[in-house]
């Protein structure tokens, strides 16, 4: 595939403004203008892809509703990752034939990671009839062709062939805050993590220029975001397909000459791509939060070979060692999954152990969940759940006892918070986060919000800190 085959050509994204208007135009010749709901599950990329459906939404004379009996078109942007989330999704779905009982004319639309799959989109096919429009991940740009279709010809669109996947530039976006905002930075993932349903979800790697990134970014600056997350499967894959290579440390460089009152997260680093080269430049840009996100999924090099994760446990803690020579104050945080098919009670305490010995501020932990059509759900799993369980509540218990500990050691200091919402919360009014990312309920005025505060961190637990503004 080479680069113009992959960045949709302007003219191709013209073409979907156009279905845009014509869709606006059909809009406006109601009694009402429609609205419409977006329901978001899974990760980070789907919420930045539901603000791009929005936005093609809010063009289209779209406004917004949380309620699905008030909604004129619902759009339920799913996870595949594990298979409580797409039980969830079935459930949300299965309900909605009410809200096709009452309202007819209502449109409902399945799109992200489980659309993509056949499986998926067959048994929508067959037994979840109310459902009008399915597309997956790589169809997104071209929405407003699908729900053209279904509008004019009065017929259920399927949109999920496999697709090696695209870039589109350029659409449209709803942004949730003034603080904070998702910028993607490349697509797909060619990795192959032997339990991972997402590289046949989402294509191959494909990396976003870095002009336009650039642009984007500053773009959000300039308009005031304060916190910009960079996005992509595994960022540290960035580059490797531009005909122009370059890697993620030179666009965190590029990035961190923007000018601006703004901090630069991003997510996920795959351990086996991420080195020296990244530490440094992190440590050396003024924007880069001292926050890193290096998911080591097992503790034991035996599993992690057999989830095809490419390092061992030995090359890992080296990894760690470089950052925090790098970044002494680096907020550490992971990804671990316990219970992979075959895992031993020994290895699930090699995990264990990794964690006492990393001490990582917080952990994302997940109970493997064998996912079709991966290498993974074919090998034998002797393990019983409850087993499975018991190693995961120790992980837990080792975890949580760490996140208090290293919270507690912030209780006295004065820390630079940004303010980046309200809370509801009459005691604690508004949420923080501190450079490292680590969550604070704060005392102080909404004026706060959007701003960065001196803060005094006066308490915590093991999620989060407390503090008041200065
Ligand atoms: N089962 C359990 N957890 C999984 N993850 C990915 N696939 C699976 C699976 N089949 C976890 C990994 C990944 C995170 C986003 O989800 O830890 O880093
Ligand atoms: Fe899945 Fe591995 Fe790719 Fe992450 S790096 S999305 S875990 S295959």
């Amino acid at each position: 595939m080479d680069r113009t085959q992959v960045v949709l050509s302007a003219g191709a994204i013209r073409r979907q403004e156009e279905f845009t208007r014509r869709i606006a135009a059909l809009h406006r010749q109601r009694a009402h203008p429609p609205l419409a709901m977006v329901d978001t599950y899974g990760c980070q990329q789907n919420v930045a892809d539901s603000q791009r459906i929005m936005g093609m939404l809010r063009d289209m004379g779209c406004g917004f509703t949380q309620e699905p009996g008030q909604a004129d078109v619902i759009v339920i942007n799913t996870c595949a990752i594990r298979e409580n989330a797409e039980k969830k999704v079935f459930g949300v779905v299965g309900q909605l034939v009410h809200v096709k009982e009452k309202n007819p004319e209502a449109v409902i639309c399945l799109c992200g990671c489980m659309a993509q799959q056949e499986i998926v989109a067959e048994k929508i096919r067959r037994s979840y009839r109310h459902v009008d429009l399915v597309f997956g991940p790589q169809a997104l740009w071209k929405f407003p062709e699908l729900l053209y279709g279904v509008y004019t010809e009065k017929r259920r669109v399927f949109s999920t062939g496999d697709e090696y996947g695209t870039i589109a530039e350029g659409l449209p976006v709803v942004r949730e805050s003034g603080v904070k905002a998702w910028v993607s930075i490349m697509y797909g993932c060619n990795n192959f993590c032997s339990y991972c349903i997402v590289p046949y979800v989402r294509g191959r790697e494909r990396s976003r220029e870095a002009a336009d990134i650039l642009a984007e970014v500053r773009q959000l600056a300039e308009a005031g975001y304060r916190e910009i997350t960079l996005l992509g499967q595994n960022v540290n894959s960035y580059g490797k397909d531009l005909d122009r290579p370059m890697d993620f440390a030179d666009l965190l460089r590029e990035i961190d000459k923007i000018p601006g009152e703004y901090l630069i997260r991003f997510m996920t680093s795959h351990p086996k791509d991420a080195g020296e080269k990244l530490f440094e430049t992190m440590a050396a840009c003024s924007h880069t939060a001292r926050q890193l996100h290096l998911p080591v999924q097992s503790g034991s090099s035996r599993v992690l070979k057999a989830m095809n994760r490419g390092y061992t446990r030995e090359q890992y803690l080296e990894k760690v060692r470089l950052a925090r020579q790098a970044m002494p104050d680096i907020v550490l945080t992971s990804d671990i999954i316990i219970g992979f098919p075959g895992e031993t009670e020994a290895e699930a305490m090699e995990t264990v152990s990794l964690i006492e010995e990393v001490r990582y501020d917080a952990l994302f932990t997940f109970i493997y969940s064998p996912r079709p059509g991966t290498p993974a759900a074919k090998l034998p799993d002797p393990a019983s759940r409850a087993e499975k369980q018991r190693w995961f509540d120790k992980l837990l218990d080792s975890q949580n006892r760490i996140s208090a500990q290293l919270h507690q050691s912030y209780v006295g200091k004065t820390l630079r918070v940004l303010a980046d919402g309200e809370s509801g919360d009459g005691l604690w009014p508004l949420s923080g986060r501190t450079h490292g990312g680590r969550l604070v309920h704060l005392k102080g005025g909404r004026e706060l919000v959007g701003r960065y505060a001196d803060v005094k961190i006066t308490g915590s637990n093991t999620w989060a800190l407390f503090g008041e503004a200065l």
